[in-house]
């Protein structure tokens, strides 16, 4: 058993905990407010889940999953992330987040600046373009044929090989968008992200909107 480590457990961390703990991982999971406030969580995943720290759930992940918006100043634990791979779930929404310059400018995308800022880590971007809430009910066995892709990218080609066993087990197909220079090709607006909230797409479609995405 894969002991996932989850930061961030909003929409999209609570529901990567349900998949994964459905899939037979366990998972250490936490907020900002604390571990005591995800009780009703950790009670509805049962015996695989426990609640921690930011740090703690870094600590105690095989890897771990970052589904927390990205700020200029750090507020990860760079420590406990060192050495590990880190899935990166961000979307950059300057409307919630503020303007980043060094990615308004295109000197470089907010996964490349995850990266800088977790430099011993992996950073993978992954579950980028898949509404949360969809994410048990659009999950299919490998080879069926409404499966679903979804796009990662990394600077790290052993970070992609686990993204693309996890998004398997999950119940996903992936197309590898690397590296993190690329990323921009599947953040909000584009054609993939447009996509995912009319449902998602198959890997042909995946691989013709990558490609069809403009800066
Ligand atoms: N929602 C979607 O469908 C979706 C899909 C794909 C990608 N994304 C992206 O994924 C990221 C997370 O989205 P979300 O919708 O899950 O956001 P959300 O519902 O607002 O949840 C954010 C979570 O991050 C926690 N958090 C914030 N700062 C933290 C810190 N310093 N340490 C530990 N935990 C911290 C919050 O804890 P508290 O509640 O205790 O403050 C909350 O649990 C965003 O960048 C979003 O754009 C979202």
């Amino acid at each position: 058993m894969t002991t996932i480590g989850i930061i961030g457990a909003g929409e999209v961390g609570s529901q990567i905990a349900r998949a994964a703990t459905a899939a037979g991982h366990s998972v250490v999971i936490a907020n900002s407010r604390g571990p005591e406030t995800l009780a009703p969580l950790i009670a509805e995943l049962g015996l695989t889940a426990r609640a921690a720290t930011a740090a703690q759930a870094a600590a105690a992940g095989d890897f771990v999953v970052i589904a927390v918006p990205l700020t200029l100043v750090n507020d990860m634990p760079v420590h406990e992330l060192a050495g590990k791979v880190v899935i990166d779930t961000n979307n950059y929404m300057p409307l919630r987040d503020g303007h980043f310059p060094q990615v308004d400018s295109g000197e470089m995308t907010v996964h490349e600046l995850r990266q800088q800022q977790l430099p011993a880590s992996k950073v993978v971007k992954a579950f980028t373009h898949i509404q949360a809430p969809t994410l048990l009910r659009f999950a299919r066995p490998p080879g069926a044929a409404d499966r679903l892709a979804l796009a990662v990218s990394s600077d790290h080609p052993d970070a992609v090989e686990l993204a693309v066993r996890l998004q398997d087990q999950l119940g996903y197909d992936t197309v590898d968008n690397s590296p993190l220079s690329e990323s921009w090709r599947t953040g909000p607006g584009t054609p993939v992200w447009r996509r995912s909230l009319m449902g998602g797409q198959g890997r042909a479609g995946l691989l013709r909107d990558l490609a069809a995405a403009t800066r």
